[in-house]
């Protein structure tokens, strides 16, 4: 397969504009361009798996900073674009040595785009085959943003899809099976409760912003796709910029990405389950559930101690298995007034020991639900961490206090202190700096010695989709981009655990 001879299949990229060249990319994948239509296409053993639209530029980039406005972990985001490329031209394909690539090439696409006020930037986008995963083409594309008054700040990539072309994935997603003719944004967030129904959404919306959400606001939100077609497409672990996905055009796929320089991979796999396969060969796998799990039923409840006894024992007593009890209250409440109602909610206290009200003697009630009756424990904690020095029945050590002396938590460049989000009324808390390695590091040390020595089985950790993104939003490491960032973030946040 390795050939160095057999690079170049027909002509070097001399300056001959409007002719095919065909570029063996390693592996059976063949990339084939035509400069005088802007057409890119990959074959593999002679089936086309990937290729831009004949005539039309694939690439582009516009100006201007996306407006996000945010409040209570939801976050809405007016893109905005000037002075967007209308065309581009491709002015050299060549070879590069890279390191990532099976036979150590790639070949590179470099041009300028144009019809962008007066702006011209530069491109390049390489394509390789990886030594990695040498079943699928991986795609790297940088814009200069330019010297111009007002450069770029964004990039987008289209392609070629067909009226008859399926998408699904895109992360957790809750209003459409297939997202053919819709745009759908790629960032981590509360999923809103109504979602675009009325008047629920209205009713949530004057609650607090952008509280109802809208038909795609979702907590894990992930670059990728699998279509009816069994072809993968998903961007790089790096590429964390917001982006979004556009499929209303019936022939084409548009990629909206809020940055310059951007990675990822286009597979064709046999069918949808080999694609999904392919995928997690990069992700990762999920290791398989307990056998545990399917024992019996799961009761999510709150309330104490007694309450969970009294419903373990009326299960039992009517014959009902159970294989646990999930209890995220385990850490307290409290409540909270909601403004369209003349109601309270029951909020947590995070701050990660067990409520001495709710649950007296935790860890022993933990162990004698496992002795007496077979029934596991979850629990629940995440990366927010509550001022408990109001909590009416006491706390044994204030972890907001811990964390705010280590400056562990994502800090606020204008008061040099805590960034304070404020969850409602009387709930102050901190979000865990995951880019702090003494902040990383005391934090494993509360969950193993506070939350992992009872003997539970396990616990929520819920998404981390809360990052704030404010101008003034800081971080240990000082070259985080916070609107970069706040995708990283339920990554990293997994990860820890
Ligand atoms: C695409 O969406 C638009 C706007 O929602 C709608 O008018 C149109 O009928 C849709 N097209 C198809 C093919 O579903
Ligand atoms: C509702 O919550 C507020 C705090 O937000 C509290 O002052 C009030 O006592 C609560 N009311 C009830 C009935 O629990
Ligand atoms: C926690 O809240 C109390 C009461 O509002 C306040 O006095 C204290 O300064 C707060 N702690 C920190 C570390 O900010
Ligand atoms: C910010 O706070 C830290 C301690 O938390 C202190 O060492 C530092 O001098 C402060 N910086 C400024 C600019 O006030
Ligand atoms: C930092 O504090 C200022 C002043 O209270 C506030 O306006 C700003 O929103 C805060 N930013 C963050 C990231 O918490
Ligand atoms: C947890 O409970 C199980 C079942 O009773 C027991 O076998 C195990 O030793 C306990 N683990 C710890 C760390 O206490
Ligand atoms: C800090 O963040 C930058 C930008 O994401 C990254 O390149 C760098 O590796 C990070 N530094 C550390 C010490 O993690």
């Amino acid at each position: 397969m390795h050939a160095a001879n057999l690079w170049l299949w027909a002509s070097l990229a001399a300056p001959s504009v409007g002719v095919h060249t065909l570029w063996n990319l390693g592996n059976g994948f063949e990339l084939t361009v035509n400069v005088d239509s802007n057409l890119l296409s990959i074959a593999h053993r002679g089936n086309s798996i990937w290729e831009t639209v004949s005539g039309q530029a694939f690439l582009s980039a516009s100006a201007g900073d996306d407006e996000v406005l945010a409040a209570n972990g939801n976050f809405k985001i007016n893109e905005v674009d000037r002075n967007k490329c209308t065309n581009q031209k491709i002015r050299d394909v060549t070879i590069k040595s890279w390191q990532e690539s099976g036979n150590d090439h790639a070949a590179v696409i470099q041009g300028q785009l144009t019809g962008c006020g007066n702006a011209t930037p530069h491109f390049s986008v390489a394509f390789w085959v990886p030594s990695k995963f040498p079943d699928r083409v991986a795609f790297s594309v940088n814009v200069d943003p330019g010297t111009s008054s007002d450069v770029a700040t964004k990039l987008y990539l289209t392609y070629r899809s067909s009226p008859s072309e399926d998408f699904y994935g895109l992360g957790a997603q809750g209003s459409f099976a297939s997202f053919k003719n819709q745009t759908v944004p790629i960032f981590s967030r509360e999923q809103g409760v109504g979602r675009g129904d009325q008047p629920t959404t209205l009713l949530e919306n004057k609650d607090s912003f952008f509280a109802g959400g809208d038909q795609f606001t979702t907590y894990t939100a992930v670059p990728q796709y699998i279509s009816s077609k069994s072809r993968v497409f998903h961007l790089t672990e790096e590429s964390s910029a917001y982006t979004t996905f556009d499929f209303t055009n019936p022939s084409a796929v548009t990629v909206r990405y809020d940055a310059l320089t951007v990675g990822g991979y286009f597979m064709q796999a046999e069918n949808m389950l080999h694609g999904i396969s392919m995928f997690t060969d990069y992700t990762g796998k999920m290791t398989a559930l307990p056998e545990w799990v399917d024992t019996g039923a799961v009761l999510a409840i709150q309330g104490g101690q007694t309450k969970v006894n009294r419903i373990i024992n009326q299960g039992l007593g009517l014959e009902c298995p159970i294989a646990a009890v999930w209890l995220q209250d385990w850490s307290g409440t409290h409540s909270q007034s909601v403004s369209y109602m003349s109601l309270n909610v029951s909020r947590l206290w995070w701050n990660w020991e067990s409520d001495t009200t709710l649950y007296p003697t935790w860890n022993e009630f933990v162990q004698s639900l496992r002795d007496q009756y077979n029934v596991r424990t979850l629990a629940y904690i995440n990366p927010f961490l509550a001022n408990v020095s109001t909590k009416p029945n006491g706390y044994r050590t204030n972890l907001y206090d811990e964390a705010s002396q280590g400056s562990y938590m994502i800090q606020n460049f204008t008061t040099n202190s805590t960034s304070v989000i404020s969850s409602g009324p009387g709930l102050d808390a901190g979000i865990l700096d995951l880019t702090n390695a003494a902040g990383r590091s005391w934090f494993k040390d509360v969950v193993l010695d506070q939350v992992w020595s009872a003997n539970i089985s396990g616990f929520m950790t819920d998404f981390g989709e809360y990052t704030p993104i404010y101008p003034d939003t800081q971080f240990a490491n000082k070259s985080i981009d916070p609107f970069f960032y706040h995708n990283a973030y339920p990554r990293e946040w997994a990860a820890l655990h």
